[in-house]
């Protein structure tokens, strides 16, 4: 069985959650045009949607918010949030935004001009349309390790350093305005990095003067994977070691809605002060003052307590405990899965696992879907639907090489019977996997589709109230 060290905390507050029945989750998913992203949350039992925003904060974080300084400007919160950040980060500069997306539409503003090329290990959605918004564009160099789901690798996110260099010299440094990399690699399965590929990434860059910015959502679970599978960092703290990963950059962009554990906030940080000033204009004309961005007081208080609690062993041990465990048991079902599984979340191969559904009918979709109908599970696809887009020059479409499905864990949130019940109704669900329908798209916005678009099933929708009937009409 999976190591799953017992949560560190109690539960002092309870929200009451509801499985709707058969009938009233058939209506739902109707009326949300088979999109999750439609669904009202309190029609969903269980939401692995995302680990982001939906973490419960603790009774510190809970205190801290009751101290929040609300000023205008100066507010004590934005210190006491400054000297976190500091001690963690080291950066010299940093802005607080309401989100990681706000703080990489600065970075784009600042940075990126029409046909230049920003490198990643693999660019997030976000990131990547805020780089095509402004006519950019965003190149992922993963190591090929990364694209093979059945692969042990400790470290699936690492960047392929030969390709990065080539693609460099290529495309010239010129057309390069920064370079990134994400910590742990969410796109690409919520794998960490590691800091001796960290390391040459940074040297990299250097190298041909690019400066180097670290997307680092989940920074301390990739710092905790560093010290749990990488030679020499076993006795070093998380704190430490997250450190050392900061010394190797020129800046920063930050989600706290993820290892901030907090439900609203992001910034931006950077060593550079004419990029500083910049931000800081782009920030004041559509976040905010420069000492709250887009944030009330009790906001930044409640990041400031988060990052630091991020950071705390026990608590690391359990989370990617807990991730692990849910793996192990769905592995034990036979469900195909990306080896190892990542930090916040355990990505289905939807594509292995419903092979009767081409990549254009969104495989990953159409398992989600499922899952809802079953057991009023929400997770979220990682495929074609929120990947597939034109290729720059030919127009062409490229579609990702996997096609998945992501249960991602809020944290401190589910305890290990609601993990047991995914792994039931992924049970009932796979069993019956032959009769699950491919969608097609009859809405879809240009950018980030996923989020507005609206899907219908191929095939007749009697599958839903009667499944026996639709066996063989695939
Ligand atoms: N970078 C990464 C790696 C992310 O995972 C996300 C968000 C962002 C940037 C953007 O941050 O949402 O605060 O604007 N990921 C969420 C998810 C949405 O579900 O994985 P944001």
């Amino acid at each position: 069985m999976a190591f799953h060290p017992p949560e560190p905390f109690r539960i002092k507050m309870v929200e009451p959650i509801k499985l709707l029945d058969r009938d009233a989750r058939e209506a739902a998913i109707r009326r949300a045009n088979y999109n999750l992203f439609s669904l009202r949350a309190e029609d969903i039992f269980i939401d692995l949607f995302t680990d982001s925003g939906t973490s419960a904060m603790s009774q510190k974080q809970w205190a801290a918010m009751l101290e929040g300084d609300e000023a205008y400007a100066g507010a004590r919160s934005y210190f006491r949030l400054t000297e976190v950040i500091e001690d963690i980060f080291g950066f010299s500069y940093f802005l607080p935004t309401h989100q990681g997306r706000a703080a990489e539409n600065i970075l784009s503003a600042c940075l990126v001009k029409p046909g230049d090329y920003i490198p990643s290990n693999t660019h997030f959605d976000t990131g990547y349309a805020n780089i095509c918004d402004r006519g950019g564009y965003p190149v992922n160099f993963v190591i090929d390790e990364a694209h093979n789901p059945t692969l042990y690798h400790p470290f699936k996110g690492n960047m392929d350093i030969q390709k990065l260099r080539d693609f460099i010299k290529q495309t010239g440094p010129d057309q390069i305005p920064f370079g990134m990399i994400t910590i742990t690699n969410n796109a690409g399965g919520g794998q960490p990095v590691s800091m001796e590929n960290l390391r040459t990434v940074s040297q990299t860059y250097k190298e041909f003067g690019i400066p180097f910015f670290i997307d680092a959502c989940r920074f301390a679970e990739n710092a905790y994977f560093i010290k749990l599978r990488e030679p020499g960092y076993a006795d070093k703290s998380p704190l430490e070691i997250s450190r050392e990963i900061f010394a190797l950059a020129d800046g920063m962009t930050m989600s706290a809605k993820k290892d901030g554990i907090v439900n609203i906030g992001g910034f931006i940080a950077m060593n550079n002060e004419a990029l500083f000033e910049q931000a800081r204009n782009e920030l004041l004309i559509r976040e905010g003052f420069p000492t709250y961005g887009g944030l009330a007081g009790r906001d930044l208080d409640a990041m400031a307590v988060g990052l630091r609690e991020a950071l705390e062993e026990e608590y690391l041990a359990y989370r990617l405990g807990q991730t692990a465990y849910l793996a192990a048991r769905l592995r034990e079902l036979e469900i195909p899965i990306i080896e190892p599984s990542g930090g916040h979340a355990v990505y289905v191969d939807a594509g292995l696992l419903l092979p009767h559904i081409p990549q254009e009918q969104f495989p990953g979709q159409s398992l989600s879907v499922e899952l809802y109908l079953e057991g009023g599970i929400r997770t979220v696809e990682i495929g074609s639907l929120g990947f597939a887009h034109p290729e720059p020059q030919t127009g062409q479409m490229v579609y990702p090489k996997l096609e998945l499905v992501r249960l991602a864990l809020p944290r401190r949130v589910y305890t290990q019977s609601h993990l047991d019940y995914v792994a039931e109704t992924f049970g009932k669900t796979v069993a019956r996997r032959e009769q699950i329908p491919g969608y097609r798209l009859i809405y879809a916005a240009k950018l980030m589709r996923q989020f507005t678009a609206q899907l219908e099933p191929i095939q007749l929708e009697a599958h839903l109230s009667e499944p026996s009937l639709a066996i063989g009409r695939l």
